[in-house]
């Protein structure tokens, strides 16, 4: 059936997964790594990260090389991953979600799970969910199209995090976490299964409840999507027993290391029940690395900065596709994104795609054919997006175009300055302008004058940037609608003095 099958229908390719595979529309398996870099998986070369299974993926999968996340931090990102559309819209910026707060994701956006419900998918969120918690606990994942959850609802650091920071060797403790909220809690479903969640056992809690998952949607022989969005890589780093001090990297290695430990059961999951060939398997990150914590935070290899930036160590991330049987192993260098994966999972399930204006595209094509992208935008927009100032940088083809630069608190301490807090923001008009092919780096901004190519490209540029920014409508900001202390989740409501007193 490969013979015929044209390069473009993969129409065909979907009417022929539902009747040799006894009407099943495949599985999707969604791994979401934390603050993770362009340069901290082995098959993305790093040296001393130890990723083997990841790395498993990488080379009997699709590598891409140009694979953008949409914020160069959290809840931001996770928006746009799970709706198909840039943050501005759905309004969650600027920055990120904490405990208390008051907004969340809106619960009129749809969800890759809300697309795929209508189908028979079963639905299940493991992890850090970071797209709001709200009153009662409107703003979950099981209000947004997931059956189950088991997870941690914003970042583990949002809350005391007890001796995590502390390692031995080192007998000083790196770093502290949030003071003055509630300790963290592990939700299931809408319920605090524990507060404080017990850290060390935490990602073993993951791994099982996701195992489980798999393994009762495939003996049901219901179709399923899985989303696991890691607390891993994120400050503070660490791993329980079985991954600590077993990498070479110290906390960051083990952190990478206890992940990849369940994206090896995860796989092994899905051979053993039989479904792994019927499976996609999508790995990225939300973000760049959180360079301010040193040789303890990640790596974004050959790329400028990191979290915060909207250079491309900031935003550009590790992606690779697994799908044994569809998915051929190589790499891809065609333009991709977060923004691509719900209408790329649409498409492959045949569900309808959500009647919004979606920033995604359909990127089946680069993945079973590895073919060419519908994408030749990305646009970049900084932690705290604004109509005023609009988009910091846009890519078009090969080329970049920074129209703001800015350093950040998260990218601090390397020896480039761009990078640092005290690089404030700067205009540029013209842009500077980098070939991404040729200078990955973003070092050698071209020069314009005297060159009428370039003149062209820059007006070509403007001209998208134009076309772009009158198709943006800003929704309504939830993160500036503030915090509520007593809106953070407490397994002891009525208790006092609180925070301390949610304790269980
Ligand atoms: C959700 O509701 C808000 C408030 O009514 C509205 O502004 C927004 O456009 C809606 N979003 C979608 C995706 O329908
Ligand atoms: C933190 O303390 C607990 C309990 O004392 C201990 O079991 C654990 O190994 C410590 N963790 C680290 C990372 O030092």
């Amino acid at each position: 059936f490969e013979l015929w099958m044209g390069r473009s229908s993969l129409f065909v390719l979907n009417i022929c997964l539902f009747c040799t595979c006894a009407a099943s529309p495949p599985n999707f398996v969604l791994l979401f790594a934390d603050d993770l870099g362009f340069g901290d998986l082995g098959s993305y070369g790093h040296p001393s990260s130890l990723t083997p299974n990841l790395d498993r993926l990488a080379a009997e999968g699709l590598r891409f090389t140009d694979f953008y996340c949409t914020s160069p931090v959290c809840s931001p990102s996770r928006a746009s991953l799970l709706t198909g559309r840039y943050q501005t819209r759905s309004g969650i910026y600027p920055g990120v979600l904490y405990p208390g707060s008051i907004g969340g994701l809106p619960l009129n956006e749809t969800t890759i799970a809300e697309v795929l419900k209508p189908l028979g998918y079963a639905t299940a969120a493991i992890g850090k969910w970071h797209l709001g918690f709200g009153d009662k606990g409107m703003f979950l994942p099981t209000k947004q199209g997931f059956d189950h959850f088991l997870g941690i609802p914003y970042s583990h650091d949002m809350g005391p995090c007890w001796n995590l920071t502390c390692f031995p060797p080192d007998v000083k403790c790196f770093g502290t976490c949030d003071l003055g909220t509630v300790t963290v809690p592990l939700m299931q479903n809408e319920v605090i299964k524990q507060q404080p969640v017990n850290f060390l056992k935490l990602e073993e809690a993951y791994s099982d409840f996701a195992t489980n998952f798999i393994t009762t949607s495939a003996n049901k022989k219901q179709p399923f999507f899985l989303y696991y969005p890691s607390h891993h890589t994120h400050y503070p780093q660490y791993a329980g027993l079985g991954a600590a001090g077993k990498s070479l990297r110290g906390p960051y290695g083990d952190a990478l290391l206890e992940f990849d430990n369940t994206v090896g059961n995860l796989l092994k999951t899905l051979e053993k029940t039989g479904v792994i060939k019927n499976t996609l398997v999508f790995f990225t990150s939300d973000n760049g690395p959180e360079l301010m914590r040193m040789s303890r935070g990640g790596n974004s290899g050959c790329l400028k900065c990191g979290k915060g930036t909207t250079y491309e160590g900031g935003m550009r991330e590790p992606a690779i596709a697994y799908w044994p049987g569809t998915i051929k192993p190589g790499v891809t260098h065609e333009l991709a994104s977060t923004l691509d994966i719900l209408p790329t999972i649409a498409g492959l399930a045949g569900a309808q795609l959500p009647k919004v204006m979606l920033d995604g595209v359909d990127m089946t094509e680069i993945l079973v054919n590895q073919g060419k992208s519908k994408r030749e935008t990305m646009i970049f927009y900084p932690t705290d997006p604004s109509e005023m100032y609009g988009l910091f940088a846009l890519r078009l083809g090969k080329y970049k175009a920074h129209f703001y630069t800015r350093g950040a608190t998260h990218s601090s301490t390397t020896p480039d300055s761009d990078c640092s807090v005290f690089a404030v923001l700067k205009p540029h008009d013209p842009p500077l302008i980098f070939d991404l092919e040729a200078d990955p780096s973003e070092n050698y901004p071209l020069t314009l004058k005297g060159k009428p190519d370039l003149q062209n490209l820059l007006e070509k540029i403007k001209n998208v940037k134009n076309q772009f920014e009158a198709s943006m409508v800003f929704g309504e900001s939830q993160i500036s609608k503030g915090t509520n202390p007593n809106l953070a989740p407490c397994c002891n409501p009525q208790c006092s003095p609180k925070p301390s007193c949610c304790h269980c």
